[in-house]
């Protein structure tokens, strides 16, 4: 059997068992399973397979129609052009979290800080948001948290594959606990997360993908999907220097609920709402006055 053919037959099974984009699956985990990369598997696709490689392209298509998801299988997710290692410890970053990345690199430069810039990261799962700023901004001051354990040692990991291991400080714990043995409390120019925010009830009802693949602790937002904007919001005024900014994704609907608790908060001075490509509002964007 030609590489190919097994290529066509697999696309047909996936298909057969509604995974969307068949062929790119099937590309990806043939290539994955032959440890090719998929230009180097085009140009040998009349080439013919093993046994044993026939076999291991199986075990993979298998684990996809089970609804693992794909990025979990190869064990990699591009985020802001950069490969970042995934996998059940951490939820696969997507790509309309990119806004934050952008937001936060308009504020870092509308704002000329006449001091290397502070910024704190809440729940970095991969590391993806923390790594990418880290990347686009050589100078400066830069906390990643997260209270799972498993996903700070893969953040940390993919921190040293980008080069910037030396740029991110990674603390594990919950919210801003972390910060607060410090005697002197620390400020920072800019706090962003994107936190759980899924509403409990509705957990059950999400893509099999998610639902049993992604890490629960990055899902569960609480009953009405607010806990953690809540808290975050109460808590981060403390952090935040005069006129520092919060940067928050939200998810669908959710807009006008966190803007009304940052606003009834009062410690902030204006706030905005921002939608993404999609036109999705996407992230709330409020400053400390
Ligand atoms: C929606 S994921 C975001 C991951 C990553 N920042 C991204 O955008 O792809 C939320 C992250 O918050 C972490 N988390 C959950 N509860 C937390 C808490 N109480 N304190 C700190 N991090 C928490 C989870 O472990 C998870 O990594």
């Amino acid at each position: 059997m030609t590489i190919l053919e097994l290529l066509n037959g697999s696309t047909n099974y996936l298909k057969g068992h509604q995974i969307e984009n068949p062929r790119l699956n099937a590309e990806l985990l043939l290539a994955r399973s032959l440890n090719l990369s998929r230009e180097e598997l085009y140009i040998q696709l009349h080439g013919s397979l093993k046994e044993r490689e026939k076999e291991a392209l199986e075990k993979l298509v298998q684990r996809r129609i089970s609804g693992e998801p794909l990025q979990y299988i190869l064990e990699h997710q591009e985020f802001w052009s950069i490969d970042f290692k995934v996998d059940p410890r951490v939820l696969i970053p997507r790509p309309e979290t990119e806004l934050l990345v952008e937001q936060s690199l308009l504020i870092l430069s509308e704002n000329s800080f006449k001091r290397v810039p502070s910024v704190l990261e809440i729940g970095t799962g991969s590391g993806a948001i923390a790594i990418a700023l880290a990347k686009e901004v050589k100078i400066i001051f830069l906390i990643a948290t997260d209270i799972s354990q498993d996903a700070l040692v893969l953040a940390k990991e993919n921190a040293k594959s980008a080069g910037v291991q030396h740029q991110i400080k990674f603390v594990n714990g919950d919210l801003f606990g972390p910060l607060r043995p410090s005697k002197e409390r620390k400020l920072f120019d800019l706090i962003l997360s994107n936190p759980p925010y899924i509403i409990r009830p509705e957990i059950g009802s999400l893509a099999k993908e998610v639902r049993d693949y992604e890490p629960i602790i990055a899902l569960d937002g609480g009953e009405d999907g607010l806990e953690f904007y809540r808290r975050l919001i109460s808590q981060a005024p403390f952090y935040l220097r005069e006129e520092g900014w919060l940067l928050l994704e939200i998810g669908q609907g959710q807009g006008e609920k966190v803007t009304d608790q940052i606003e009834k908060n009062g410690a902030f001075l204006k706030q905005q709402i921002l939608p993404d490509l999609s036109g999705i509002e996407r992230v709330v964007k409020a400053q400390r006055k």
